[in-house]
């Protein structure tokens, strides 16, 4: 497999832990789905016969493209039968408006491949926001392995926004990262969204968290979060800290593009 430029550790000691983040970047978007696909199979091939894959997929606009690929390229390769598929969050809209994280991932992947109904486990954004936290909540409990009593993801994956958010954690709701929940209702500060989120006690229970970020307006944060500089703390997604310590980054070349000075 092609496409990596840069690969490298950087080891950065938080206030609390030290955290080994893992840096790949690639030249285009295609060499890192592919990454990112093998990645997955090789998890997946690694399964007893009885385990299944619990996977947690990222909403927004960036990683439609990886699953687009994945339906497009592997739909044969994986073993959709042993995947559960959740969701980091969820927009409160209806599932077929075009906001929704669910319709989006349905229609680039869920649709074109042969997962079966029961393995999709879809926040409901139309329901009560309380009342789904809770309900999730108990859905990701009944259905995902527990590890130090807390369900454990295989994989979590993960966007980052222009200010640092990653999945409905906002800079103005950090404290989700100390919520004794397992999913909250927050809101996006500029519209006033009502968003279901993952919080920071499931995140960084996961056995594998990977930051997938294109582009390069991201940059910048990107370079700040992974090198752990002083106010880096005020980015929600500098508190992705997976106490399995595999916490992995994968960019193309323009997310990538001021982590020069780093070297
Ligand atoms: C969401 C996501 C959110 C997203 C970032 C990046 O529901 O919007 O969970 O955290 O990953 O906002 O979004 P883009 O990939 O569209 O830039």
């Amino acid at each position: 497999m092609t496409g990596f430029i840069v690969n490298f550790s950087l080891t950065v000691k938080n206030s609390e832990q030290e955290m080994t983040s893992s840096i790949k970047t690639f030249a285009g978007t295609g060499p890192l789905y592919d990454y990112l696909a093998e990645l997955i199979i090789r998890d997946i091939d690694r399964l007893s016969h009885d385990q299944f894959y619990s996977l947690a997929l990222s909403g927004g606009k960036t990683p439609l493209g990886f699953y687009s690929h994945l339906a497009a390229r592997y739909s044969e390769r994986i073993k959709w039968e042993k995947v559960l598929f959740f969701w980091g969050d969820e927009r409160c809209v209806e599932p077929d408006s075009d906001e929704s994280n669910y319709k989006a991932a349905f229609e680039t992947l869920l649709a074109n491949v042969p997962v079966p109904d029961n393995n999709v486990f879809r926040i409901r954004g139309e329901a009560d926001p309380v009342v789904e936290a809770e309900q999730y909540s108990e859905v990701v409990g009944m259905n995902v392995a527990a590890f130090n009593d807390t369900p454990q993801f295989d994989l979590m994956i993960l966007g980052m926004g222009p200010d640092g958010h990653t999945a409905s954690i906002f800079p103005d709701s950090v404290r989700l990262f100390r919520s004794n929940k397992l999913y909250e209702v927050s809101a996006r500060p500029s519209t006033g969204q009502k968003r279901i989120t993952v919080t920071g006690r499931l995140i960084n229970n996961s056995s594998k968290v990977i930051f997938l970020i294109t582009g390069e307006e991201k940059a910048e944060l990107v370079a700040r979060i992974t090198s752990g500089e002083p106010g880096s703390e005020k980015y929600p997604a500098s508190y992705v800290r997976p106490a399995s310590g595999q916490l992995l980054w994968l960019l193309d070349s323009k997310a990538a593009s001021r982590l020069q000075n780093l070297k």
